[in-house]
């Protein structure tokens, strides 16, 4: 089966800004999207790629965690699609920790994001799913979540001084303080 890279948007592209709509059929065409994003996260060495960022406007992305030369310490899982995805529950508690995004080239920056969550997706053959996912995984989940709804990690980082450019997130990243973890669950 031929798999195609595809172009990845970056941000000022009005496209990244969208809301996506749900996916009712699971056709062809979807498959094909789904088998070149997959291709496309691997290509790009990224973690996870939603359907938008391609310039689909449609509610669907791969959560593909494995380290790279990007995420180093990442967990490792098979490249996962997830249609229409949403959160059903999460923890009271959220972590900051960094992010990058593909679209987002050569930025890094810390997000809040809740600390673990409980999933509900359909897989590619239309079968509904309940996960739970924790930490980096659940930070995967919940960045491209973001991209469904037209928003990208920047608007997210609460402390714009912690953004930084991918050479200077490397350079530092044996010197950086330890992952902070909120414990207030006024945040929503
Ligand atoms: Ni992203």
């Amino acid at each position: 089966m031929w798999k195609k890279q595809l172009t990845v948007l970056t941000v000022g592209d009005p496209r990244l800004r969208l809301m996506a709509e749900p996916v009712v059929t699971l056709d062809r065409p979807l498959q094909t999207l789904i088998k070149n994003l997959i291709w496309t996260a691997e290509k790009t060495n990224g973690v996870g790629i939603a359907a938008p960022q391609v310039g689909v406007a449609k509610q669907l992305f791969i959560v593909a965690s494995r380290p790279t030369l990007r995420y180093p310490h990442a967990p490792t899982m098979a490249p996962t699609p997830m249609i229409n995805p949403h959160i059903v529950a999460h923890s009271d508690d959220r972590t900051a920790d960094w992010e990058g995004c593909l679209s987002v080239p050569d930025q890094r920056g810390q997000v809040a994001r809740w600390r673990e969550i409980e999933v509900e997706y359909g897989d590619r053959h239309g079968q509904m799913k309940r996960q739970v996912f924790t930490d980096f995984v659940a930070r995967i989940f919940q960045h491209e979540l973001d991209h469904l709804q037209g928003t990208v990690f920047t608007d997210r980082v609460a402390d714009p001084t912690t953004l930084l450019t991918e050479q200077a997130y490397f350079d530092q990243l044996d010197s950086m303080p330890a992952i902070v973890t909120d414990h207030s669950d006024s945040l929503a």
